[in-house]
């Protein structure tokens, strides 16, 4: 079948790649839709070490296959959107409602594809850059047949990200003021979380002059678009001399992780989001935190799949939450590389890779 593999020097669109059979709590799923989030470009340029070969893509929907002897959540022919997760399901961490906490979710390099006598790893326990893969129950969560899969397939990272961190994480509330650092898949989701928990203002932040039109469409009350020597945290303090409640870092870069804990108002948090280069410092200044200032770590909007997929098709169904509007491209995996191209040149919400 084909999927986009990148073998530690480029990533191509082959066509012998094969996926082994089910085991008994998998799933076996036909990719419709997959969203080409920054995490996949961080193992292109070695920001996130994966590694190869491995078939790319952890933000896809589609159609259910097959299913293992064990699997009673999901049945051949439902639509499905896709966690990243991998967790077990069984253990303390699963069953205190803290899948994100699960040992099984992270790490377990899962090589279910092989190419000739060769095995290949799964990024982020998915794979979806392909038009089949094999998940464990607890990735698929069923969604309605009339949710556009193309929509359907940004749920999966971007959604439960961005919007998990404002809802799960930072617990954002009525009147409380947000800066997000970062308009891309991630930093949209955020702001439209943001404006769904009524939060004021909501200040965007992006180099990119061309993202204040999508900022305010998601939300944004305000949009900075700093030049190289314009100083962010001065920007932000012109609108909020006290600094904000909460401000997400969209980005994955440590200077603006530190510009960010000065952006703080008294009792406010960092949400780190963005993903910096493996190993990466950051630094700040400690006694600018002593007023009951938070840094958070957030893993995938410490999302509950099974919880928080129905969650977001509830918001999306009563057009509250938007998911048709984050798709600003389709592209058949060929493409790949124009939708590499565009998502650098700042194009791009969301691209979204379609297979035939
Ligand atoms: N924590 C998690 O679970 C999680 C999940 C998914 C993605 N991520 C990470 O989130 C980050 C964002 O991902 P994305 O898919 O939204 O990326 P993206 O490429 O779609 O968007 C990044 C945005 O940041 C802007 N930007 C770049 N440099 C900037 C600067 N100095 N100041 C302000 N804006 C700047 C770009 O113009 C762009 O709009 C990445 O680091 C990714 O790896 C984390
Ligand atoms: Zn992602
Ligand atoms: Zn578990």
């Amino acid at each position: 079948m084909k999927a986009l593999v990148w073998d530690g020097k480029e990533a191509t669109v082959r066509n012998d790649v094969e996926v082994r059979d089910l085991r008994g709590n998998e799933v076996r799923v036909r990719i419709a839709a997959a969203g080409l989030c920054h995490s996949d470009v961080s193992v292109l340029n070695g920001t996130i070490m994966f590694p190869p070969p491995v078939v790319l893509g952890h933000e896809g929907a589609g159609e259910v296959v097959a299913v293992g002897d064990a699997v009673t959540n999901v049945k051949v022919g439902d639509h499905v959107a896709l966690s990243t997760l991998g967790n077990c399901g069984t253990c303390a961490a699963c069953d205190s409602g803290k899948p994100t906490f699960c040992r099984q979710s992270l790490g377990k390099l899962g090589r279910p594809f092989s190419i000739a006598d060769q095995k290949v790893f799964q990024f982020a326990n998915l794979g979806v850059f392909c038009e089949e893969t094999v998940v464990k129950a607890t990735q698929a969560v069923p969604i309605p047949k009339d949710l556009p899969l193309t929509s359907a397939a940004l749920i999966g990272c971007g959604v439960l990200t961005g919007v998990g961190a404002v809802f799960n994480r930072a617990k954002v509330t009525h009147g409380e003021s947000v800066v997000v650092i970062g308009v891309g898949g991630i930093g949209l989701n955020v702001i439209q979380g943001a404006a769904l928990s009524d939060a004021e203002p909501i200040i965007a932040i992006d180099t990119n002059p061309a993202k204040e039109a999508v900022a305010r469409a998601f939300g944004a009350t305000h949009f900075i678009c700093p030049g190289p020597d314009d100083d962010i945290v001065e920007a932000v303090k012109e609108l909020r001399p006290n600094g904000v409640n909460h401000v997400f870092e969209c980005v994955g870069s440590t200077s603006l992780i530190r510009a960010a804990t000065d952006m703080l108002d008294w009792g406010g948090n960092l949400i780190m989001l963005g993903v910096p280069k493996m190993g990466s410092e950051a630094s700040f200044v400690v006694n600018t935190m002593y007023n009951d200032k938070t840094i958070m770590g957030c893993r995938y909007g410490s999302s509950r799949p099974q919880y928080d997929v129905p969650l977001m098709v509830q918001l999306y169904r009563a057009g509250r939450l938007k998911l048709d509007e984050l798709v600003s491209a389709t592209y058949p995996i060929e493409d790949f590389g124009k939708a590499l191209d565009e998502l650098h040149e700042g194009k791009l919400a969301r691209g979204v890779l379609t297979f035939d």
